[in-house]
């Protein structure tokens, strides 16, 4: 429907991701404003370093910049303009915590300090600038250069990143790609229309149309406006956005989440409970997620014999088409051996024999299996979930001391990327992480994810069926006292604008009429 996005406008990370071009570590930094005429020439400056959707294969590192409500309030974004966003964004994070599970070890009373200040007024931060870099020496001169600007212009750096001396919080992939609890990450991502995408691009990471998952026909990208205000969305309408359009137009609401990783409780859990599941810890451990840890998607390969077998294919065929001399053969057979990583649906799976209603990857993008293997209606079976689709971006954060405890500071800060906060993250992280009634599950949680109380003495309450398979008589399985595996430690709701919407930040020139 819509051509192509004006990607010079757009920042970086955000339609097109910059695992992409290979960044291996990030560090987001978080400023306060004072002065409005200070943090408008801060803003200025700052854009001149701003890294955009154009593809930057070359760059060493980037530079992105987003806005807390507070913080567009505090650099004198005129009041029409300010009304025009949504409750939640002007509300941020903290406020939503009884929508989104922030409640208990989630709390923000257990947020990391920069999140709070002494009487732990709702949002502290007022701006977050994301630096991204090939290595740390990059990383660490944009920074300084970053501070220096931050010094001459008055914004206020904030520091208290727990467990670290550093005045950012850094994060890097782990290695083999790996997040904390050992399963493979970043492997799925969501196809964007209007990004010079090839066709093969939406195979698994667009919308799925009702044919073949493992072919292009099987997939058409998603409108922008799901991700990017501007432009048409899922329901040929624009999204919702504050005046005047050159402000909004090209931006987009990003989610920061710290989440720290119980390391410890995961895996006690998974030796205890893998002991008793048929198939034992590995095939537990897929049925939380929908992949084996080494990324194999649990629908497309069912056994751990058949998910080996596939990601030793896949490597064998990863060294063969990287080889010197490598043949076109190569790598096709490479790209298509990739391609099986992402190409499934769970429509041949509406029982949830093969991947269970309640794993991870099923709950955070069903694909079209909340139609309980209807085709969907008006011809499109993705409708229920299409509009929750997401742009996760984001990185593991620290280093696993000892597996045993859940102490220590690791986790994944997660970024997540849409144009309706309420419709597409909100919506995800209440009804589909923190709730299952949408999978019939009743209230049961996300096995990762799920705010399952204390984990001392037992008295986790956390739940999950493994569905069994009529086909073969196999019994379902339950899961109970599962303990909290997952606990958010920091966050907020930004405003990532366009490049236009920058510089009218910086010069002050918004005129909401
Ligand atoms: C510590 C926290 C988390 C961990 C350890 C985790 C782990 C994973 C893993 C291992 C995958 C499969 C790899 C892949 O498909 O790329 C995955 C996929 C995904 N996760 Fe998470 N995740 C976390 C938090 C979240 C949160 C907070 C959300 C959303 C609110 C989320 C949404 C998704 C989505 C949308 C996918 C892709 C599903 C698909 O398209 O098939 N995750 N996650």
């Amino acid at each position: 429907m819509s051509t192509q996005l004006d990607l010079a406008d757009i920042q970086g990370n955000t339609v097109v991701a910059y695992g992409r071009y290979g960044f291996p570590a990030a560090r987001f930094v978080f400023f306060r404003v004072t002065s409005p005429e200070d943090g408008r020439l801060f803003v200025a400056e700052i854009a001149s370093l701003v890294t955009t959707s154009v593809p930057c294969p070359n760059a060493e590192v980037t530079t992105n910049i987003a806005f807390t409500y507070e913080g567009l309030k505090r650099l004198d974004v005129p009041e029409d303009s300010l009304h025009g966003f949504p409750d939640e964004f002007s509300m941020g994070m903290k406020a939503r915590r009884d929508i989104i599970g922030d409640t208990g070890p989630n709390h923000y009373e257990h947020w990391d300090p920069v999140w709070n200040d002494e009487d732990k007024k709702l949002q502290h931060v007022h701006i977050m600038i994301s630096i991204n870099g090939k290595e740390e020496q990059y990383l660490e001169s944009r920074d300084r250069k970053i501070q220096q600007m931050a010094q001459d212009h008055k914004v206020t750096q904030l520091v208290g990143h727990r467990g670290l001396q550093s005045d950012y919080q850094p994060s890097a992939v782990l290695p083999g790609g790996k997040e904390h609890f050992g399963y493979s990450d970043g492997i799925s991502d969501t196809c964007v229309r209007g990004c010079g995408e090839s066709l093969t691009d939406a195979i698994g990471a667009g919308k799925p149309t009702g044919g073949d998952p493992r072919k292009p026909e099987g997939w058409a990208p998603l409108e922008a406006g799901e991700f990017i205000l501007g432009h048409p969305d899922e329901s040929y309408a624009y999204p919702e956005a504050p005046g005047p359009p050159l402000f909004s137009r090209n931006g987009t609401y990003m989610v920061y989440r710290k989440l720290h990783q119980n390391v410890g409780s995961f895996n006690s859990y998974l030796e205890a409970e893998g002991a008793r599941f048929p198939g034992g810890k590995e095939a537990l451990a897929a049925k939380f997620t929908g992949r084996w840890r080494n990324g194999a998607p649990l629908v497309s390969f069912p056994t751990e014999e058949s998910a080996n077998q596939f990601i030793k294919q896949l490597t064998n065929a990863q060294a063969n088409a990287r080889s010197q001399g490598a043949s076109q053969q190569d790598k096709d057979r490479y790209a298509e051996l990739q391609l099986q990583l992402v190409a499934f649906d769970y429509a041949g799976d509406p029982q949830g024999a093969k991947c269970p209603f309640g794993a991870h990857t099923r709950r955070t993008n069903p694909r079209s299996a909340l139609e309980f293997g209807n085709k969907g209606a008006f011809g499109t079976p993705g409708a229920l979930s299409n509009r929750r689709r997401m742009l996760r971006r984001g990185l593991p954060y620290g280093r696993v001391a000892d597996p045993t405890r859940d102490d220590g500071d690791h986790g994944v800060v997660i970024l997540l990327l849409n144009a309706d906060l309420s419709r597409q993250f909100e919506f995800v992280q209440q009804q589909w992480i923190n709730y299952g009634n949408d999978f019939r599950l009743a209230n049961d949680q996300d096995p990762l994810l799920g705010n399952n109380g204390a984990n001392e003495n037992c008295r986790a309450q956390g739940r999950m069926v493994i569905e069994g398979d009529a086909a073969t008589g196999k019994p379902p399985y339950f899961c109970s006292r599962m303990p909290t595996l997952v606990e958010t430690r920091g966050g907020d709701y930004f405003f990532v604008p366009s490049m236009t919407c920058l510089r009218m930040i910086g010069l002050g020139i918004i005129d909401p009429t």
